[in-house]
């Protein structure tokens, strides 16, 4: 069954705003619809716009309007949904492709230098934790000035990627939702990520000097 969900992000004095139209699949496989930690990531995105332009962008998994978009490689039913959101909101020239992490497959190959990797809710399995790591610490590689800014949920308190970042060459910094405002109810206009405890992260190369958008 085919759903939509809308956000929508405005500027504090309601000059500028953006809708996000998203379509949805209800659908066993978890790439084929928004998590709570989305819409933090799109509000972080809206309010820290400035940061975005000119700068090669890329979202591992999709829910911006913004970045060109992947999803893991053996799942084209995401990737539909992933170019489909494309298409609703109008966006043509953001190219949608499989690339699975900790796969060195030829599609991330063929990926340019990034500034900005966007992911929501990627660490959401901790068998994938590792692979997720790798495959950013092969683009942050390319480009050491890149950074991931990356939402997720809590879902356990003992659940850590300390370990796996000193391992790949990588820090994480949690940039505060009170900084951009994420800490409210309504985030984009949805009572989507209410009830969750949602986490901001900044995962840079360990040598990158730390000037986190606030
Ligand atoms: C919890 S969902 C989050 C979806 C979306 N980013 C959001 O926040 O609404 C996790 C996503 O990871 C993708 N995924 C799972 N395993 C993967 C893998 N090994 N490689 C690449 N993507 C994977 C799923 O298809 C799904 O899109």
């Amino acid at each position: 069954m085919q759903v939509e969900k809308e956000f929508f992000f405005q500027d504090e004095c309601e000059n500028d705003g953006i809708n996000v139209r998203i379509p949805e699949i209800v659908d066993p496989q978890y790439g084929m619809f928004t998590w709570p930690a989305a819409p933090v990531l799109a509000h972080f995105i809206w309010k820290n716009k400035e940061h975005f332009k000119g700068k090669q962008v890329i979202e591992v998994e999709y829910y911006s309007k913004s970045a060109s978009k992947f999803d893991k490689e053996e799942y084209p039913q995401c990737l539909e949904n992933c170019q489909r959101s494309c298409d609703v909101n109008g966006q043509k020239s953001i190219k949608v492709m499989g690339i699975t992490w900790g796969q060195f497959t030829p599609n991330l190959f063929k990926l340019p230098k990034v500034d900005i990797i966007l992911g929501s809710d990627c660490f959401y399995d901790t068998k994938d934790f590792d692979d997720i790591l790798a495959t950013v610490s092969f683009l942050i590689e390319k480009n050491t000035e890149a950074k991931f800014w990356t939402t997720y949920q809590e879902r356990s308190s003992s659940r850590s990627i300390e370990n796996l970042l000193k391992k790949w060459g990588l820090r994480g910094v949690e940039i505060p939702l009170e900084h951009f405002n994420a800490d409210e109810v309504n985030i984009g206009g949805s009572h989507l990520s209410d009830s969750h405890t949602i986490h901001m992260l900044e995962i840079t190369t360990q040598q990158a000097v730390q000037d986190a958008p606030k």
